[in-house]
């Protein structure tokens, strides 16, 4: 659906004039679960993305419809009543309630969603909902926030309204996303620099179509681990250790404490080693830092599983592949591979045969193209 398409939809179901926003999701090309430990990553917001028209309505209330879930949800503006309800309606009461909290009162208003951001794909359907619900809120409510507050705000909506704790890097990506480049990103300073994309190449996310159960609670263990690491470790956060300093004081950690802290400590020195290379335009060393990185979320960080392994295993295989790693924050999802540009087509039929043949699923595979971050749609 394009946003012309759902303001059509909006007119004729309610009669009125909605504004209309869009924020992408993102596919994350390296450094996973580096975030919450004030690291680095590498991502681009994508083409797919959630698409939200809003118009404004007298009652104190919010009435969210999504039409990709066909359901709905109505409620109250600033009761104090807000519980989280373990759904989609989440990332919309949450971001109400945040703003609310924030300084940033929201008015009652009617809100139609559509996202072509598959959900438990890796591609960070959440967070767009979030910053395209956010904006679509706040102009309903006569007021705007500078790109970085809203990223924050959405940030914290999820940690504490969905209970999920994720780093910066999604919702970042959502706001600050440009076409054709990739984000080089500072989580601790959010100081960012854009990655040109080089020509002659494709980003394709290869989706296992599975999602095992404990993704989220996993995820909120694994950040407790990076957090104790730190800790034992005597640092704000892994971001300040080096490699040397980990080979000298890892035998003071727990072992899988040590593995934790080596993946995060190496994956931030291969981000900006492939920040590098894409730049030198060097796809080869960018597809060996992928693969590596894979390796490390693997058997280090522990957050792979099976169809993951198995589907950057049959992605290496295809010709013109530079390298291929499972993207976001794992247990099921997507892979992302980059993949030469004569080669793609091949490597759609080939992964796809391939896959359905060992698992029996038939797996999403899509051409990604590196997109702009959240903004109103006009016309
Ligand atoms: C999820 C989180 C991000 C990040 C990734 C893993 O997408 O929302 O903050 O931690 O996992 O890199």
């Amino acid at each position: 659906m394009t946003g012309r398409e759902l303001r059509e939809r909006f007119r004729e179901r309610f009669g009125l004039e909605p504004r209309v926003f869009r924020a992408p999701g993102r596919v994350n090309l390296i450094g996973d679960h580096t975030d919450y430990s004030d690291g680095f990553v590498l991502p681009a917001a994508i083409h797919l993305a959630a698409w939200v028209a809003v118009a404004a309505r007298p009652e104190p209330a919010v009435l969210a419809i999504s039409q990709n879930l066909a359901d709905e949800y109505a409620f109250s503006i600033g009761n104090g009543e807000a519980r989280r309800r373990g759904a989609w309606t989440d990332y919309v009461e949450g971001v109400a309630v945040t703003l609310g909290k924030a300084g940033f009162p929201i008015t009652g208003g009617v809100l139609l969603i559509d996202s072509e951001v598959p959900i438990g794909a890796g591609l960070s359907s959440s967070a767009s909902l979030e910053v395209a619900v956010a904006s679509a809120l706040l102009a309903n409510s006569g007021q705007a926030a500078e790109p970085l507050e809203l990223a924050l705000l959405c940030q914290r909506a999820e940690n504490e309204f969905a209970g999920m704790r994720c780093g910066i890097m999604d919702q970042f990506t959502a706001c600050f996303g440009r076409r054709g480049s990739a984000l080089l990103l500072d989580c601790r300073t959010l100081g960012h620099w854009l990655v040109p994309l080089p020509s002659g190449v494709r980003i394709v996310v290869c989706n296992t179509m599975v999602r095992h159960t404990l993704a989220g609670s996993e995820y909120n263990r694994r950040r407790e681990d990076c957090e104790t690491a730190a800790r034992l470790l005597g640092v704000k956060a892994l971001r300040d250790v080096s490699a040397a300093d980990l080979a000298r004081r890892a035998a003071d950690l727990p072992e899988q404490l040590a593995r934790r802290a080596r993946h995060v400590v190496t994956e931030n020195a291969r981000v900006r080693q492939a920040a590098d290379a894409l730049r030198r335009g060097d796809c080869t060393a960018f597809g060996s830092s992928m693969n590596e990185s894979h390796t490390s979320l693997r058997d280090d960080f522990e957050v792979s599983c099976a169809e993951l392994d198995l589907m950057a295993e049959l992605a290496r295989r295809q010709p013109g592949v530079y390298g291929a790693r499972m993207t976001g924050g794992g247990f099921g999802g997507s892979v992302v591979s980059l993949v030469e540009d004569q080669h793609v087509n091949r490597f759609l039929d080939e992964v796809t045969a391939g896959y359905r043949a060992s698992t029996g699923i038939a797996p999403d595979l899509t051409i990604c193209h590196a997109a702009a971050g959240a903004e109103e749609v006009l016309g």
